[in-house]
């Protein structure tokens, strides 16, 4: 027999500073999970590797912050990372980590191979250093005024505020987050991996090779990134956390955590099996990465770049990058917590069902060619509708009228037209499933597969077995011989998408298909065959368990709005007279009416403990004056009266402007009597 095909496949080193959140199951582990289930479920030779990216700045500046060390902030994240990936049923062969000394060993090698056959350029440059802090500046580590929007907080990379990409030097009155000290230019000296040396090599590679084979959106960045010209980028850095440059003259220098981190797919593999070579050097060896959009030049262009330089490597044969997943139409944000956390969801949905209910929903609406939005309703809606409504019913209701009928077991059958027609539109279902999954589009292929229980469903709901079972038993047992052989087919086609379900659904047949080869066939299931116990194969989400989500989301943002806010500059200083003629006191509204034609002002009627006073308030936009009448305010009295739309104000009540614009009433505390001072 031949040897089956072999596959590496890698999916992203995801950063140990922050947990897994539903953009990146949906850009990178659930897709490559699926692949994965599908390559082994074929026999493939695969080889599926993925660990904590756990070096680069954002981590050292973490640390920092958090007053610990690096080590200690990616260890944290590291084991909240593994675990949820291990209970969501994200099966990798191996998941490492770049902090391993193994990864250390292989990177430092990999640089100074490059090194030895003179694969770098040097050069020296001017950069920003904290004579304070007697260290050189990453680009996060210094913020300064961007010289676009005048945001007075942009980094030396980015402003986040007007989204322009920065060089240190462009930012104004730039300082050391370190020390606060204005950085001084001072010269070192760095490794640069000479990209312009392998330009016609990529043209002739991405843009010819494979331009019918991969991705629009990968293309695309690659041909913008060839086109403007590939330039040498260097590959260290003047900083402590990361592996250090295995070089006597790099003192205080670490390999750039870009050029570290792809190498820790090849370390991966090493700690996993000696016989690691075969997976990265055999030309027979299919080399897939898993990753998202922001990740594409990296796998396409530099690394690929280094493989070559370094030589006896293989390619990616394939990298099929997700564009992103927004959260309820928003970007999701790790720094304003506006995302679904992978460990939170299976805190609050720690069912099995529900695990293979999120796995579903990010499959449906994977951003395989363009962004696309997650939202809760819509998760709901696909698991009550979609797996609970049609695949778990199909399955439950056959299950138990076979238990009903034939004591539990499969029906011997005579197959009429009808069965046969169902029967006859699996193996097209298959090659439709199949044929999606090799072309890396996984929202199609987990259609079709749910194209087979919509198939089932029908045919087994307008068939009616209930009502046959008084006057043609024959029939019935054709019926639901054949829904039971749509169940084993479905036992294999489903395994990728929905690995939970299936396991159940194999439980209940009783029956564990060998191979995906078997799907299609029309008899997997022999006429006597025990089954198991029904069980509900999918559990419905309620509205409540959504709200509690929705909630949660509105919160972040909420507590998102409080913290952006900036307070508006001091005003200048009074004298403590001026404040003391202010007469400031508790009143409590007794009565509020809105002025008839004037949509922003409200009537109120005050109790002010010396008398009861008119004051025409513009805060109409933002109470319902039924809610009012009781409440006690701050109140100014000893304004001149005034007219305003033709009734006398005296006085004005206080309030405090939100974030998002809206008013607060300034309110006394509950023990404050009416006609109480304010001072
Ligand atoms: O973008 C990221 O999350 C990176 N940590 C991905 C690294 S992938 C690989 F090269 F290690
Ligand atoms: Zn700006």
């Amino acid at each position: 027999m031949s040897q089956p095909q072999r596959y590496m496949v890698t999916s992203a080193l995801p950063y140990a500073n922050g947990p897994i959140h539903i953009g990146h199951l949906a850009g990178v582990y659930v897709p490559s999970d699926i692949y994965v289930r599908y390559l082994r479920l074929r026999g493939r030779d695969v080889l599926w590797v993925c660990g904590s990216d756990e070096h680069g700045v954002p981590i050292a500046l973490k640390a920092r912050q958090e007053g610990c060390s690096p080590q200690e902030v990616v260890d944290r994240y590291h084991e909240l990372i593994l675990k949820s990936f291990q209970d969501f049923g994200i099966q990798f062969d191996h998941y490492s980590r770049t902090s391993r000394p193994i990864h250390h060993q292989t990177a430092s090698d990999f640089f100074l191979r490059l090194h030895h056959d003179g694969q770098f350029v040097e050069q020296s440059q001017q950069q920003y250093f904290d004579p304070e802090a007697g260290q050189f500046l990453a680009d996060r580590l210094i913020k300064g005024t961007c010289p676009h929007c005048s945001n007075t907080q942009a980094y030396g990379d980015q402003c986040e505020k007007c989204g322009t990409t920065l060089d240190p030097t462009d930012l104004i009155d730039p300082k050391s987050s370190i020390s606060g000290a204005t950085p001084i230019l001072k010269e070192t000296r760095h490794w640069f991996l000479p990209l312009d040396r392998h330009e016609g090599f990529f043209r002739q590679w991405i843009l010819e090779q494979n331009k019918d084979r991969w991705r629009a959106n990968v293309l695309g960045q690659c041909k913008s990134w060839i086109e403007q010209g590939l330039k040498p980028r260097a590959v260290t850095r003047d900083q402590d956390w990361g592996v250090k440059v295995p070089l006597p003259e790099a003192q205080g220098k670490v390999l750039y955590v870009w050029f570290d981190a792809p190498i820790g797919y090849i370390s991966a593999t090493k700690e996993f099996t000696p016989d690691w070579e075969k997976y990265w050097t055999d030309p027979g060896t299919k080399l897939v990465h898993f990753i998202g959009k922001d990740n594409i030049v990296f796998h396409c262009i530099i690394f690929p770049a280094m493989l070559r330089a370094h030589g006896g490597f293989i390619l990616p044969d394939n990298v099929p990058a997700n564009e992103f997943l927004n959260l309820e139409g928003d970007k999701i944000s790790t720094s304003r917590n506006w995302a679904v956390w992978l460990h939170e969801y299976l805190q609050d949905f720690p069912e099995d069902t529900h695990k293979d209910a999120l796995r579903y929903a990010l499959t449906a609406s994977a951003p395989e060619t363009k962004d696309n939005d997650f939202s809760w309703r819509e998760f709901q809606a696909r698991n009550n509708n979609e797996l609970v409504a049609n695949l778990g019913n199909f399955v439950n209701r056959a299950m138990i009228l076979t238990h009903k009928y034939f004591d539990g077991k499969v029906p011997a059958a005579e197959l009429g037209q009808a069965e046969r027609e169902v029967l006859d539109q699996i193996p097209e279902l298959r090659a439709q499933v199949e044929a999606n999954l090799e072309a890396y589009r996984f929202r199609d292929a987990q259609f079709q597969m749910m194209n087979l229980a919509r198939l089932g469903n029908k045919f087994l709901a307008e068939s009616e077995p209930w009502k046959l079972a008084k006057t043609d038993m024959a029939r019935v047992a054709a019926i639901l011989n054949t829904c039971l052989q749509v169940m084993a087919n479905l036992a294999i086609l489903a395994e990728p998408f929905l690995p939970f379900g299936t396991a159940k659904l194999r439980q209940m047949l009783n029956w564990q298909p060998q191979d995906w080869e078997q799907a299609g066939a029309q008899e997997l299931l022999p006429a006597g065959r025990p089954l198991g116990q029904a069980e509900l194969l999918y559990t419905k989400i309620e509205d409540d368990k959504v709200q509690a989500q929705l909630d949660k989301l509105q919160r972040a943002k909420q507590a998102n709005l409080l913290a952006q806010v900036q307070a508006p500059p001091a005003k200048e200083p009074v004298p403590f007279e001026d404040f003391a003629k202010l007469d400031l006191r508790v009143g409590t509204i007794l009565e509020a009416a809105r002025v008839p034609k004037a949509k922003k002002l409200l009537r109120l009627t005050i109790d002010t403990g010396l008398d009861k006073r008119t004051v025409v308030s513009g805060i109409a936009e933002h109470f319902e004056p039924e809610s009012l009448p009781g409440q006690k305010v701050c109140l100014l009295l000893n304004l001149p009266p005034r007219p305003i739309r033709g009734i006398v104000s005296e006085g004005m009540i206080l309030t405090a402007e939100n974030p998002d614009g809206s008013l607060s009433l300034v309110q006394p505390g509950p023990t404050a009597a009416t006609g109480a001072l304010v001072k």
